[in-house]
This record gives structure tokens, C-alpha cells and sequence, in this order.
């Protein structure tokens, strides 16, 4: 893809601006809430930022007010009946986890389930005040998944990742920016701008030194990509449970949980 150039796939738009790669969320209707094609879409954008040279970073956006829903729900029923395991969401885990290039991510409005557990695994993020953390794991008859029930205690300690991850207390832009999850909290109409600039800058550091630098802090990723793997397996049981099945047909009907 050459620089500027937008390649959208149904609900995800990719871009370059130079070395930067920019996975947005864009499916307005669904409030992002990601399917099947765009996890497709964005394990093949970190695997080409990966092998491209010219790729120094990628970036996660989402829309005004709102970064991402979650996975789509009605894939959830669908995996359910067909007994599968979401390959494709397993796939964008892995992909995150063993990214070759640094992660960003700038959130606006709500991130629920893996909108907010995929910054887990970003290397910066940037997040507005009205930006809210929310993953709904338990209430839905699931569990955590993208290894979040690894590296969230990790993260912000075992309180606070359970009162996210299992109680799903909604967390707000100032308590992650506490926790962690987040770096900086900037205004709304200053967010892309200040995500890009972070990247650009990032992109212009010695290229070498810059990703030799950030595997020495990532470390080995087998026992994250192991964490992703366990949980999957749960998690593809758990969307079979008479729990799960009641909370996404509450969902369905209604419009909300
Ligand atoms: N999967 C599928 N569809 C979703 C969705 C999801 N995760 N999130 C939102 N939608 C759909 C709604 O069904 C609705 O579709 P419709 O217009 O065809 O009825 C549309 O997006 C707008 O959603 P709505 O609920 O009316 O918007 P809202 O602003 O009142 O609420 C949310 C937004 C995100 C709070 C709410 O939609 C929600 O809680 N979604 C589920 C989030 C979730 O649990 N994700 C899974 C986590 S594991």
C-alpha cells in the first residue's frame, strides 16, 4: 500500500501516513463492534506491518465517543452453535501479542471487552476523559481473554484487574491512567493528532535500536500466546453455557444487556 492510501475492508479502514500504519474501527452502525472480516483484516495488517520495513509502528483508532464494542455478539451465538473455537479472534490475539512493530492506541468513549483488553497489549495509548473501560466478561457468562487474565494483574495489581475483569466495574480515563492501561489523558479533538504525533515520533527514532529495544521489554511472548490459547479453549466452552446463551439472547432482544 502506498502512503495515504486507504484499504477498508467491511467495519475496519487501513491506512499509511508514512511510517505509520492506521487500523481504524469504522463500522458506525454496530458501534465497532468487531466481526469476523475485520479480525481477518487486522491480523493481516500487523502481519504485513510486520514484514514491511518501511512500517515503523501501527496505531489503533476508533470513531468519536466510541473506540469499540467488543466482538460481535451475534458471532458469538453463531461460534456457539457451531461449536467452534473463533479461530479468527484467536488469530488477531496472536497477531497482537507477537506484533513485530510497536502498538498504539488513542480511545474515545467506550472500549468494552476485547476494545479494552487489546490495550493490554499496546505499547502506548492515549485516551480522552469521556473514555470508559468496560469489559462485561462475567455478566455475558464468559471470562477474560487476549491473555488479560495474565498480564491485567500484571499490570494494575489483582484488585484492580478483578474489579475490571471479573466484577466488570466500568473503569473511567482517570483510574486507567492509574491502573496503567492508559499513558496520557488528552482532550477529544486533540486525540488523533497527539497519537499520531507519538507514533510519528516514534517512527523517526533509529529504527533498529528502537525494536531492539522495545523485544527486550516485551520479552519471550510464548507464555502470553499460551495464555491466549488456554483461554480461547474456556472461552469456546463458556459460549455454550446455558449462562452465556440467556445473556446474549437478552442482548439480541432487546438491543442491550
Ligand atoms: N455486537 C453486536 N452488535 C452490537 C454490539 C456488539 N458487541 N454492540 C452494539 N451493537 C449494535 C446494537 O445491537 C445496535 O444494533 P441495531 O441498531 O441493529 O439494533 C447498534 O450496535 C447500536 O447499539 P446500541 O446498543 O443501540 O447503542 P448504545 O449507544 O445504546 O449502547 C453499547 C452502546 C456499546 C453500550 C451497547 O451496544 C453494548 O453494551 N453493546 C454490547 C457490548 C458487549 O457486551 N460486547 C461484548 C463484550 S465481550
Amino acid at each position: 500500500m502506498t502512503r495515504g492510501e486507504i484499504a477498508m475492508t467491511d467495519g475496519v479502514a487501513i491506512s499509511r501516513e508514512g511510517a505509520v500504519q492506521v487500523i481504524r474501527f469504522a463500522r458506525p452502525t454496530k458501534k465497532n463492534a468487531i466481526d469476523a472480516p475485520m479480525y481477518a483484516a487486522m491480523t493481516e495488517a500487523l502481519e504485513t506491518a510486520g514484514r514491511d520495513d518501511a512500517i515503523a509502528v501501527s496505531v489503533f483508532l476508533g470513531a468519536p465517543e466510541i473506540f469499540c464494542a467488543g466482538n460481535d455478539i451475534a458471532d458469538f451465538i453463531r461460534a456457539a452453535s457451531e461449536g467452534s473455537e473463533m479461530r479468527g479472534v484467536g488469530d488477531f490475539l496472536t497477531a497482537l501479542a507477537t506484533s513485530r512493530r510497536p502498538l498504539m492506541a488513542g480511545v474515545d468513549g467506550l472500549a468494552v471487552g476485547i476494545g479494552t483488553t487489546m490495550l493490554m497489549h499496546c505499547d502506548h495509548v492515549l485516551a480522552t476523559p469521556r473514555a470508559t473501560f468496560r469489559t462485561p466478561f462475567t455478566a455475558l457468562g464468559l471470562l477474560p481473554e487476549a491473555a488479560s487474565s495474565l498480564i491485567g494483574p500484571r499490570l494494575m495489581g489483582h484488585r484492580r484487574a478483578f474489579e475490571l475483569l471479573v466484577m466488570g466495574r466500568d473503569m473511567d480515563a482517570e483510574a486507567a491512567r492509574a491502573a496503567g492501561l492508559v499513558n496520557h489523558i488528552v482532550a477529544p479533538g486533540a486525540l488523533e493528532d497527539a497519537v499520531l504525533a507519538a507514533a510519528r515520533h516514534l517512527a523517526e527514532l533509529p529504527r533498529e535500536a528502537m525494536l531492539a529495544s522495545r523485544r527486550l521489554l516485551k520479552g519471550d511472548s510464548g507464555e502470553v500466546v499460551t495464555r491466549i490459547d488456554m483461554e480461547m479453549a474456556l472461552f469456546a466452552e463458556r459460549l455454550q453455557s446455558p449462562e452465556a446463551q440467556a445473556a446474549f439472547q437478552a442482548f439480541m432482544s432487546k438491543g442491550k444487556l
